[in-house]
């Protein structure tokens, strides 16, 4: 997704900006750029393609000055070309803008800035709002990006210079995140905390609707009516290591290999093993609100959907709530059933998903209470919801989600307990839960102690045109989910199904070229998906088997096995996602595919 850098301070703003947006790289990006102010002018430099690009016409032809915006542009209008990238310019070259977001009524506006004379020299939505400010500018910056965003509909996070007003960044947000890294003598504007963090932890994330003005010596927030707000100053409490990594070919291998740590710190205070239970601060949902919930909503899109899948089974089993699991970006645009008893959970790793933020606040205007299970602290979902759980996963670079899924099973689950607790679940079958999540790091670290068996089976399948995963229960959102990692950072089309369904269609696939990975723990539908397998075999499939035991009813039936620890079966996912994930990173690298930065994805879809 893109990225939005701001420097404004005593030193030369150049480096600051290359190097936030090197920071913000992981989010996906097509093309790159920056405005300086330079004395009366603004310099600008764009590059389509990576930073290195855009480095390189800098040290062509080098800016100077203090003051400067930044960008990393994932293109949504306008294809990803030097012309397209941002930041844009006014008309008369005064004003520069780099922006997150979709300006809806770009159009309108572009008809209307044409009239009054203006000519347009790309074709992104972002354009309109540079030559909008100057249009709208009469001696204040800050007053004409106000006067400019009340003309503006869509969702934005802005930073804007303006040559006829130096010394200052004015920024906005509405519906794309921003924040305030607060130096001393210098202030940054960013999209993501990691492009700032080498200068300042002190932070300042901006509310829906905020509008600051940024000065080398300060800041100032203020409401669309330009009247001063007052926001807390956060504390960064990650550091860069987190975001490097460490050591490991890749952020995914490193994300999965931190698991065992992840599911820990996604516990951490949060388990009450003698009473079987669960302790959850952010929840903000008293007794009698949990007990007047009666039916969830889990919303969310891509793995945080298929942790939802999981979340449905947990719930419903032991809590005895019926849950519906939404594709967000269904949920959305139907006529959905939600009352004020309706509790809607939404799960996103990054928290700002588009399609996720608007489930949620749909279900919010419909009388749901809400509650985000949400990685990314002072994200927009993790600040709009009315309680919450977080993962503690630290940044997930990779854009392939592995650690997050595995952290949102686990809030899931402790959630479970809490409720189910509180409706009739035993202490005994409580406390049989709770050690089997406090058991879960260890067991994750003896998965992971044997992460070379799934390199070896994917030297086998790394040539494979197809995949198909199945698996029953709460395993079969492990099959899509193994299916998405395949697919998604290796190009290899995959399939997930119920591992019963396969027998309405998709048996049709197998032969001996199809890879079959069943997801088969010893679990209470352990001895239906053998004779899964047992159909499979007779149709000369290969298979590959994520077990639990040494099973005689899979002897000669499986080609590759690969065995995890045993647990409870609700808790199983966790352990069967990790050979998986391993599956899936193993091939693409194989297969020499760029495993962090996929094509055509982006860590976090901020748009529709
Ligand atoms: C998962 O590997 C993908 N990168 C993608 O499906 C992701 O899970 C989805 O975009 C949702 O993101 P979120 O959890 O940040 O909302």
């Amino acid at each position: 997704m893109c990225g939005i850098i701001g420097y404004i301070g005593s030193k030369p703003a150049t480096p600051f900006l290359i190097e936030g947006l090197k920071r913000m790289e992981y989010r996906g990006y097509d093309s790159a750029g920056v405005a300086v102010c330079g004395g009366a002018e603004i310099i600008t430099r764009r590059a389509a393609g990576k930073i290195a690009r855009l480095e390189a016409a800098i040290a062509a032809r080098p800016v100077v000055g203090t003051c400067g915006v930044g960008h990393t542009r994932w293109a949504t209008h306008g294809p990803p070309t030097e012309r397209n990238a941002h930041p844009h310019l006014s008309g008369d070259d005064s004003v520069a803008v780099v922006h997150n977001g979709i300006i809806e009524n770009a159009n309108a506006l572009r008809a209307l800035l044409r009239e009054k004379g203006y000519e347009f020299r790309s074709d992104t939505d972002t354009e309109v709002l540079a030559h909008l400010v100057q249009e709208l500018y009469e001696g204040s910056l800050e007053a004409a990006v106000l006067s400019a965003l009340r003309e503006v509909e869509g969702t934005y996070g802005l930073a804007v210079v303006s040559s006829r007003d130096p010394g200052k960044i004015v920024a906005a947000r509405k519906g794309s995140p921003l924040l305030i890294g607060i130096g001393d003598g210098e202030h940054f504007i960013a999209s993501d905390a990691s492009a700032i963090l080498a200068h300042t932890r002190q932070v300042v994330y901006l509310d829906e609707g905020d509008v600051a003005v940024i000065t080398a010596d300060g800041y100032r927030v203020l409401d669309v009516n330009a009247l001063p707000l007052s926001r807390r100053v956060d504390q960064i409490d990650w550091d860069l290591g987190a975001i490097e990594r460490g050591g490991y070919a890749h952020f995914m291998l490193k994300e999965i290999f931190e698991q065992p740590q992840t599911v820990e710190n996604a516990m951490r205070g949060r388990v009450i093993a003698d009473d079987g239970t669960s302790k959850l601060g952010g929840l903000n949902l008293s007794h009698d609100q949990l007990m007047a919930i009666d039916n969830i909503i889990i919303t969310a899109c891509g793995t945080s959907w298929h942790s939802a899948l999981i979340g449905e089974m947990m719930i419903e089993e032991l809590c005895r709530i019926p849950v519906e699991v939404e594709y967000a970006s269904e949920f959305r645009y139907r006529n959905p059933i939600v009352t004020d008893r309706t509790l809607c959970i939404v799960i996103s790793q990054s928290g700002e998903t588009a399609d996720t933020l608007a489930a949620m606040r749909e279900a919010k205007r419909r009388g749901a209470r809400t509650l985000g299970l949400v990685n990314v602290v002072g994200s927009t979902i993790a600040r709009e919801d009315d309680g919450g759980i977080y993962l503690h996963a630290g940044p997930e670079i990779g854009v392939a989600s592995t650690k997050a899924f595995t952290s949102q099973v686990v809030a899931l689950a402790l959630f479970t307990l809490k409720l189910a607790r509180k409706r009739g679940l035993s202490v005994t079958r409580g406390i049989e839960i709770a050690h089997a999540l406090a058991a879960l790091p260890d067991q994750i670290r003896d998965v992971l102690s044997r992460a070379d068996q799934m390199e070896q089976i994917a030297e086998e399948f790394k040539r494979a045109p197809n995949f198909l995963y199945l698996g029953r229960g709460v395993n079969f959102p492990v099959a899509l989910e193994g299916a998405l990692k395949l697919k998604e950072i290796s190009y290899i089309h995959a399939e997930g199904y119920p591992a019963a369904e396969m027998k309405h269609g998709p048996i049709a696939l197998i032969d001996e070229m199809m890879p079959v990975v069943f997801v088969a723990p010893h679990d209470a539908v352990f001895e239906k998906v053998v004779s899964n397998v047992q159909e499979v075999k007779a149709r000369k499939g290969n298979i590959i088997a994520i077990t639990s035991r040494d099973e005689p009813a899979l002897a000669g039936l499986v080609d590759y096995e690969f065995r995890i620890p045993e647990t409870v079966d609700l808790l199983t996912p966790v352990l069967a996602s990790i050979p998986l994930q391993l599956l899936a990173y193993y091939i693409a690298v194989k297969r020499g595919a760029n495993v962090d930065q996929p094509r055509n994805l982006a860590k976090s879809v901020t748009v529709e």
